[in-house]
């Protein structure tokens, strides 16, 4: 299969059948398997010989997920979790002790850092937090007592990026190993393990689902790491159900397709808006003014469905405007054909004191928006229809021009053009 691009090895990689012939992939619904005799267990158990043994840890359905997964994020193998959080919690458990510290860029998804902090620093983990567009903070946090860096970039829902190539380059450096959360963009839009990332993590209920039926989680990088990580996965669990696992195997043969029809509405909509009077700021790496763009056109090459915009002046305005949409839903996921809407500030961001919100960023009026499967003239249509509800609003000094004066300190530094 290595010689087949991406878009053949979706439908293909890992491709298996039963004794029926059945041309879909069966579903390995067992728990356990039977051995041909006493050494054939033994053998198998002690990893002497390949096969499967118990569904903990391995199963031909989660398996073929598995493999078909890191053949696209071009990765030699990975592992498969409950949820993205059973699968960041992994990497926590194969990596990180007492005494040693985890570097988090500051905006990664809130559980996330939840997790590093309240479970792994109650063990003696440091936890250090840095701004995900500042090298020079990830060069200060990073030393030679970190074991992991883990970042998120594009960052949610500011849309912030991340340089991978130069974060890793400093982690390498102290012998740290780092993840890329990929959920955003997926393997379609954007390769990690090529910009010099370790592994790469993936919330697998969002894009690699994509019809929002199930909560998943995966890792893929080496054959060495992921041995590791199912080393965790086989003591701990945090295990794939085979019938989730089936589910995501057949969605990933139309991640391309469902992924660069949903960022396509997604981008028009996203500068309609920016154009429209009631909308302050439009968050969004497709934005031409967005203050990474040359970091964003040679690390990503597309932007994703998601993005976030400032409408009216405050929250109620931002409600107003919420609850006057008839196609876009409520809600706080992304990545599901549907189109959903969310107001951070009250929701994912509700547990930040005000302070911390604005120091995030997090207005009261930014709503955020995952771009479904819908036509994008109908989407339109429902923004357009409840963006009347809101009162037109002056534009402030731009924040995409304080943001640019950052990227610039980061030019001068010497570290933002990658080697
Ligand atoms: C970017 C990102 N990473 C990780 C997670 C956690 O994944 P899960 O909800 O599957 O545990 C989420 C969940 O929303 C997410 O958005």
């Amino acid at each position: 299969m290595n010689a087949y691009r991406r878009a053949t090895r979706a439908v293909h990689e890992a491709h298996y059948q039963d004794l029926s012939d059945a041309h879909c992939e069966p579903v390995a619904m067992t728990s356990a398997y039977v051995f041909r005799s006493a050494a054939d267990a033994a053998r198998k158990f002690n990893g002497s010989a390949k096969g499967n043994v118990y569904s903990r840890f391995s199963n031909p359905t989660v398996r073929a997920f598995e493999q078909r997964l890191a053949a696209m994020e071009g990765a030699q193998d990975g592992v498969a979790f409950a949820s993205g959080m059973a699968a960041i919690a992994a990497l926590g458990h194969a990596w990180l002790e007492a005494g040693k510290n985890v570097v988090v860029s500051r905006d990664v998804f809130g559980t996330t850092l939840t997790a590093f902090r309240n479970y792994f620093g109650k063990l003696g983990v440091q936890v250090r937090t840095v701004d995900l567009t500042k090298l020079d903070a990830w060069r200060r946090a990073i030393d030679a007592n970190t074991r992991l860096v883990f970042l998120e970039s594009p960052s949610n829902p500011l849309q912030q990026v991340g340089n991978i190539r130069s974060i890793a380059a400093l982690a390498h450096a102290c012998g740290a190993l780092v993840a890329v959360d990929n959920t955003m963009l997926t393997p379609v839009f954007q390769n990690p393990l090529e910009q010099g990332a370790d592994v790469v993590v993936h919330s697998a209920g969002k894009y690699i689902d994509g019809q929002g039926r199930c909560v998943a989680g995966a890792v893929l990088g080496s054959e060495r790491l992921m041995a590791e990580l199912r080393g965790v996965l086989r003591t701990l669990g945090g295990t794939l159900s085979a019938s989730n696992a089936w589910m995501l195997l057949k969605s990933l043969e139309t991640l391309e397709l469902r992924v660069r029809g949903a960022s396509r509405s997604s981008e028009q909509l996203a500068r309609w808006l920016g154009a429209h009077g009631r909308v302050a700021r439009v968050y969004y790496t497709a934005m031409a003014e967005h203050p990474q763009r040359p970091l964003i056109l040679q690390q990503q090459s597309g932007h994703g469905a998601v993005f976030s915009f400032e409408v009216g002046q405050s929250q109620e305005d931002a409600w107003r405007f919420v609850d006057a949409l008839k196609l876009v839903a409520i809600a706080t996921n992304i990545g599901d054909t549907r189109s959903m809407v969310t107001h951070p500030a009250s929701t994912t961001h509700c547990r930040l004191t005000a302070e911390e919100r604005r120091l995030s960023g997090i207005r009261d009026n930014l709503v955020r928006l995952s771009v479904g499967l819908e036509d994008a003239a109908d989407l339109m249509a429902d923004l357009d229809e409840a963006l009347s509800v809101v009162p037109m609003r002056e534009p402030e000094p731009d924040e995409y021009e304080r943001g640019a004066a950052a990227c610039m300190e980061e030019e001068e530094d010497g570290l933002h053009v990658p080697s």
